[in-house]
């Protein structure tokens, strides 16, 4: 079958984007070994509430949370703080009760689905098939921090309205982080989009197809659930199988029967993973903060030329 996208034909739209946040988060221990790591702050807002106020900025109301026993916190995050709100309308602080209540607006919903065991990425998708349905739906990864101008989610769905087919976002990474990586190769049109024709999960440096590494956004067909079932299946009918179910995996079938789509996005990507990533997304987000900018620009000025 042709994998040469198939402009005019009306896609169905993305109305549901799932969050899987059912990591540990060991690279961020002590700090997470009570708290999810998503809810880890980068200046004032948690990891996860910059990733969903990226669905919601790309039209999408449905958030869906794959958690995990620890990830009470994030549910409560997205509800209403009922006693806060209380308080601040009380003392008449509103512009701190519009703030409060703007985290979950009213057209958006939360649904929860528990990932009972860590089993991967595809693993996590999969708990969430029932809710996901026969519909396109976005991934986001709260780890990788990503601001664009277009919101890099609505990036991807302009591609996937386009081609119809699944997107997902890339990066050139150094060689010697492919390891860390879903590296993509095949051929790129004139807008540099690649039609991707190999995948393989985080590869040793020297089997690497290419530098070019799958970034935590995705807009991807319901025909990706078939195949992880699929290779769920097939992982758990095999006693020596130990290892976890990868999403790059689903993908990779997808793109040789459907085509998928690599987008190297228009923007910035920290990786708050990593501590260093989670610094660097915090001088990046304080420099853009209406309340700090200044003074912390000043400061980050006498700093450096102190160094
Ligand atoms: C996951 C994906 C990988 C992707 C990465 C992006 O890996 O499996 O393909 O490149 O996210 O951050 P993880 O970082 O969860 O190990």
């Amino acid at each position: 079958m042709s994998c040469a996208p198939s402009a005019h034909i009306p896609h169905p739209p993305v109305r549901k984007a799932v969050f899987p946040i059912a990591g540990l988060g060991t690279r961020f221990l002590p700090a997470t070994k009570a708290s999810p790591k998503e809810m880890l702050p980068v200046v004032d807002k948690p990891l996860i509430q910059y990733a969903v106020e990226e669905a919601y900025a790309s039209g999408i109301r449905q958030m869906i949370f794959v958690t995990g026993r620890t990830k009470r916190p994030v549910e409560d995050h997205f509800d209403t703080a009922y006693e806060l709100e209380t308080e601040l309308e009380r003392t008449g602080k509103h512009e701190l009760l519009a703030l409060a209540r703007s985290i979950a607006p009213d057209d958006m919903s939360c649904v929860y689905v528990r990932q009972p065991r860590a089993l991967g990425l595809g693993h996590a998708v999969l708990c969430a098939q029932e809710l996901i349905g026969n519909e396109p739906f976005a991934v986001l990864l709260a780890d990788d921090f990503m601001q664009g101008s277009p919101p890099v989610l609505a990036q991807l769905l302009g591609e996937y309205q386009r081609s119809g087919q699944s997107v997902i976002a890339v990066m050139q990474v150094a060689r010697e982080q492919v390891s860390s990586y879903g590296i993509v190769a095949g051929a790129a049109d004139h807008a540099g989009v690649i039609q991707i024709e190999r995948m393989v999960e985080k590869p040793e440096p020297e089997l690497a197809p290419s530098n070019t590494a799958i970034v935590g956004r995705y807009v991807l067909t319901p025909s990706v659930l078939h195949e992880l079932r699929d290779i769920a299946q097939q992982a758990l009918s095999n006693p020596a199988h130990t290892g976890e179910i990868q999403l790059t995996d689903g993908i990779a079938r997808l793109a040789a029967t459907q085509g998928v789509r690599a987008l190297p996005f228009a923007g910035t990507r920290h990786d708050c993973g990593s501590k260093l990533g989670m610094l660097q997304a915090t001088v990046d987000q304080a420099l853009q903060h209406g309340e700090l900018k200044a003074a912390f620009k000043q400061w980050l000025i006498a700093k450096a030329a102190s160094l």
